[in-house]
């Protein structure tokens, strides 16, 4: 290479760099230069499959190690991500761009909102959150500084753009179920999961968030995770001493995996009752699946065709005086114990709630 030729190849990665620091993921097509080496080695010093929960911190040494772009979304904020989880995210949304092509409701456009936070700014989130919404809904939703997943650079809040407009607001964007799904369908194979999944509160210490998905760097391991509707928690065996004990007893009717699907299913139902605490599930055996039960649950499920049911009884404590929310069934800050959740499907069905209570 001669001089003139280094300096040119220099002054164009200069430029691509540029390009790439401020117009997000519009340069698909750059090339490819031999610093992607280089990248990589940089990055070796980062886990890509760290744990990073209310009890597991942020590893000593990541920040120093972490390599990151910078981009400016759509409402003009400044966007900080691990820039291997960068590149991805921008195939990613190029493609669920192209599945969302014809959407109803205008043209769809994916947009990061925050990925790598500093302690600094997870401690102003934490303390506006606190401000606005109290105690019980920030430490549901919000991480304590020095345990945000979002310290790694590798956990990504997304949103999205309908014919230019931003959706951006958290209860505006968990109406889009649609558009979630077909956003959700495409994480895997690009080395991302969603993190925090609908009924599993209690394993990852936070409200189900469509919106937060967390780089891997392995599609394979994102794919079962994914497939299996597991949290990272579970797959890597690590589930908190705050997350609800399973007895599954002995059945010959029902896999660990169907109980545990039907399990999350009222879960779900389970994390509406704020500041209520999951202790104990148990699966009631498989007498449960009676006929005469399976007839009760028809008749409570109109137009189903019910064919088996399956029962988890559990102990759960109330919220305390303070925590209390008016209208609420529960007596303050008490262990109820032995309360029934009765769910059923139809053949090939998937678990559906029915009832729930003292029978
Ligand atoms: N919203 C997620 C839990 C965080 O603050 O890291
Ligand atoms: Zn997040």
């Amino acid at each position: 290479m001669t001089k003139k030729t280094r300096l040119l190849v220099i002054l164009l990665s200069v430029v691509m760099t540029f390009a790439l620091s401020f117009t997000g993921c519009k340069v698909p097509d750059a090339p490819q230069d031999d610093s992607a080496d280089t990248e990589t080695e940089t990055n070796a010093g980062i886990d890509y499959m760290a744990l990073v929960n209310k009890e597991s911190s942020l590893p000593d040494g990541w920040e120093e190690a972490l390599q990151i772009t910078t981009i400016t979304n759509s409402v003009g904020d400044e966007v900080k991500t691990e820039s291997k989880a960068y590149d991805a995210y921008c195939a990613l949304k190029e493609e669920v761009e192209k599945d969302l092509e014809g959407y109803e409701g205008g043209e769809v456009k994916l947009e990061l909102d925050s990925a790598y936070r500093s302690v600094a700014e997870q401690q102003k989130i934490w303390d506006d959150f606190m401000e606005k919404y109290g105690e019980e809904y920030t430490t549901t939703h919000v991480a304590v500084p020095g345990y945000s997943e979002h310290q790694t650079g590798l956990a990504l809040d997304l949103y999205f753009t309908i014919d230019g407009n931003d959706v951006y607001e958290n209860e505006d964007l968990v109406q889009y179920t649609d558009i979630w799904e077909v956003i959700h369908a495409r994480l895997a194979e690009h080395g991302f999961i969603l993190r925090y999944l609908p009924g599993k509160k209690d394993i990852t210490g936070y409200a189900y968030e469509p919106w937060h998905i967390r780089y891997l760097d392995d599609p394979t391991v994102a794919k079962e995770i994914m497939d299996k509707n597991i949290t990272f928690e579970e797959y890597l065996g690590k589930i908190s001493s705050h997350a609800a004990t399973v007895d599954y007893g002995t059945s010959e009717l029902y896999t660990q995996e169907e109980m545990d699907a039907a399990i999350t299913e009222f879960k779900k139902e389970f994390e509406n009752w704020l500041g209520c605490e999951l202790h104990s599930v148990k699966y009631a055996g498989d007498e449960c699946n009676s006929e005469e039960n399976i007839a009760w649950l028809n008749s409570l499920g109109e137009g189903k065709d019910y064919t088996q049911v399956i029962e988890f009884i559990t102990d759960f404590h109330s919220p305390t005086e303070a925590e209390l929310l008016e209208g609420t069934a529960w007596e303050a800050d008490k262990e109820y114990t032995d309360y029934q959740w009765w769910l059923a499907r139809e053949d090939g069905g998937a678990w559906e709630l029915v009832s729930m209570g003292y029978e």
